[in-house]
């Protein structure tokens, strides 16, 4: 039985892709700072104590894990640190398949992307939350130069409406698509995981 291990698990995504998961058959191993804010119990979830800011409970995270995805937000720049500490005890699993960092429109590529999205608020964000955005451009480049098999999702806008089945990829120079809802993100990005392409690219995510 494939086991994915969710840093973010206490999240709002994290909730969804814990659901998710479970549903497709995965084993999964949630880390969360404070345990008791993950309320569900299922035969095969696993909740790991831990920070990855400071590393702690990292490798019993991973162990035995096939996937693992980062969903961590913070209005803090903790993303590249987390990075620092997970990407290595990737490096040394046996049998690795992938590794999603959960990104947003705005970095990298995707940065004039951005600026055409509708909404002057959005539009500036990377601007608005500068440090946050500078982390998870650290935490991307991290990830693009470790010898992981990764992908990156770069994510619009997320809600908490219900789903709708849709996403969508875009490439960076194509017109940004619409905010998703975490559920959509969270079925998109499972379903992702045991399909043989995406090794290594950057996409760029939401509803048509
Ligand atoms: N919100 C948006 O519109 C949007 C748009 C594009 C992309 N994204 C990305 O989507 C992802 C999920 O977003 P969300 O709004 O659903 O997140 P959220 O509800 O704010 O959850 C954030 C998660 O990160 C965890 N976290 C923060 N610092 C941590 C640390 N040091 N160690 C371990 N876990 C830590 C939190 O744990 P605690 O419960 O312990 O605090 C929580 O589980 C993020 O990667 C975000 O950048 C969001």
């Amino acid at each position: 039985m494939p086991r994915l291990a969710i840093l973010g698990a206490t999240g709002k995504l994290g909730d969804k892709l814990i659901t998710r998961a479970l549903d497709q058959g995965y084993s999964v191993n949630a880390l969360a700072r404070d345990p008791r804010a993950i309320k569900r119990q299922n035969e095969r979830l696993t909740v790991i104590p831990g920070d990855a800011e400071t590393g702690a409970g990292l490798d019993a995270l991973v162990e035995r894990c096939q996937f693992v995805v980062c969903a961590i937000g913070s209005l803090r720049p903790v993303v590249a640190t987390a990075m620092d500490k997970l990407l290595p005890q990737l490096e040394a699993l046996k049998r690795f398949e992938r590794f999603v960092l959960i990104s947003r429109l705005g970095t990298g590529e995707s940065r004039e992307q951005s600026a055409k999205v509708s909404g002057p608020i959005q539009q500036r964000l990377p601007v608005i939350l500068g440090p946050v955005f500078r982390d998870i451009n650290l935490a991307e480049e991290r990830v693009r130069t470790s010898r992981v098999p990764w992908t990156i999702l770069r994510s619009t806008r997320l809600t908490d409406d219900p789903p709708t089945g849709k996403a969508v990829v875009v490439g960076p120079h194509e017109p940004p698509p619409h905010r998703i809802t975490r559920a959509d993100l969270a079925h998109f990005l499972v379903d992702l995981l045991d399909q043989p392409g995406h090794v290594g690219e950057e996409l760029t995510v939401g509803s048509p």
